[in-house]
């Protein structure tokens, strides 16, 4: 059964309070845009794709009580305002510039034809996003192996787009196929994407995951269990570097280390071509109390320093091929994801560097 993850009804947003996962089920009902800011700066939606929907649903309700008088003006304004939810994920950005150029294109409509069409757009941005998943997810399957172990970061599932979710779209997508598929999750400190959520995903949709600390990663590589890696991406730039949850750069470096595939599930609108290394791609960093707090309790000692950025960026050449609705992209990712974004087809030139090729397996020890 697919996730509710944010859904426009009645002309108001509703969105499953990931906060409490996995131990509440609670659909949060916003009618007031501010509301719908709140809940993405404070992760009530999180994920990439599902932070560009919900911004999209926030601007076409905040723009029905917008006056037609100064309709632009506060539309900006408006757009604006959800632009600063949070930094690093592109797809907001996407989202608010589609919803932007509803309202240049159709300036000379009255404001309530325009409300009317922010409405459809915001649900067609849901809508592709779905459709765009399944895609991505047939992609992706057909390049792991008939038994696979996958090790993956973070939750880029159901519960961070509006489908079956990006990396854990293609893991849905390679069970579908027939594959036998064995997730193993990450708990992602500090906000435990992994542990809370991932496995959540994973239990629902009947697929094994076992749930690891983010140090025990290394550790199964060197026993030979993990077959390929796969992540989301908040923003992935032009040459193919990868932002995504703090600890995915780590969990590349065990990748390439033990010749493991490490491949990103980029939906093109996650792809920012305007960044053309990820040195460019703005790194968000949030509150101290994520660190120094587990479960509402306190595990540092008070008033110590804390470093808390919320993504960090994985060099391109750490990342085996980047997987799109449009295609399978692979070195040189400057070409590749350029053809992606255009629409994509066939796979580029296949180029490994020397430190995604894959090296000779560990056995277990
Ligand atoms: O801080 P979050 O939970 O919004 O971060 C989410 C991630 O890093 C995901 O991996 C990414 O957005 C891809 S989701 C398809």
């Amino acid at each position: 059964m697919k996730i509710r993850t944010v859904e426009w009804k009645a002309g108001r947003v509703v969105m499953l309070d990931q906060r409490l996962l996995p131990n509440r089920e609670v659909y949060r009902i916003y009618d007031d845009p501010s509301d719908v800011m709140a809940g993405i700066r404070d992760m009530v939606v999180r994920g990439a794709p599902a932070i560009g929907v919900a911004a999209a649903m926030g601007i076409a309700m905040g723009a029905r009580s917008l006056s037609p008088d100064r309709f632009a003006r506060d539309f900006e304004r408006l757009c604006r305002a959800f632009a600063a939810t949070r930094p690093t994920a592109v797809n907001l950005f996407w989202a608010i510039e589609r919803m932007r150029k509803v309202v240049r294109e159709n300036a000379h409509r009255p404001s309530e034809t325009v409300v009317k069409l922010l409405e459809r757009e915001a649900q067609s941005i849901r809508d592709e996003d779905l459709d765009g998943n399944r895609r991505l997810g047939e992609h992706g399957a057909a390049l792991l192996p008939k038994t696979c172990n996958v090790l993956t970061h973070c939750n880029a599932g159901g519960l961070a787009t509006a489908g079956i979710g990006t990396a854990l779209g293609i893991v849905c997508a390679a069970r579908d196929a027939g594959k036998k598929i064995a997730v193993w999750a990450d708990e992602t400190r500090p906000v435990l994407q992994g542990a809370r959520l991932t496995a959540w995903e994973m239990k629902r949709a009947r697929i094994p995951v076992t749930v690891i600390t983010d140090n025990m990663a290394g550790a199964l590589m060197r026993r030979g269990i993990i077959d390929a890696v796969i992540v989301g991406t908040d923003r992935t730039a032009a040459n193919g570097d990868v932002a995504n949850k703090i600890g995915t750069y780590s969990v590349a470096v065990l990748a390439a280390h033990h010749g493991v595939p490490f491949y990103v599930a980029a939906p093109v609108s996650s792809i920012d071509l305007s960044c053309k290394t990820g040195e460019q791609i703005p790194i968000e960093e949030r509150a101290a109390a994520e660190v120094t707090h587990v479960g509402g309790k306190q595990v540092t000692p008070g008033g110590v320093k804390v470093w808390n950025p919320a993504f960090d960026v994985t060099p391109h050449d750490l990342v085996t091929a980047i997987v799109t609705e449009n295609g399978v992209a692979r070195p040189p990712y400057t070409q590749s994801l350029a053809k992606m974004v255009k629409g994509g087809a066939a796979e580029a030139p296949v180029r490994e560097p020397a430190s995604a090729a894959p090296r000779k397996r560990r056995t277990r020890s």
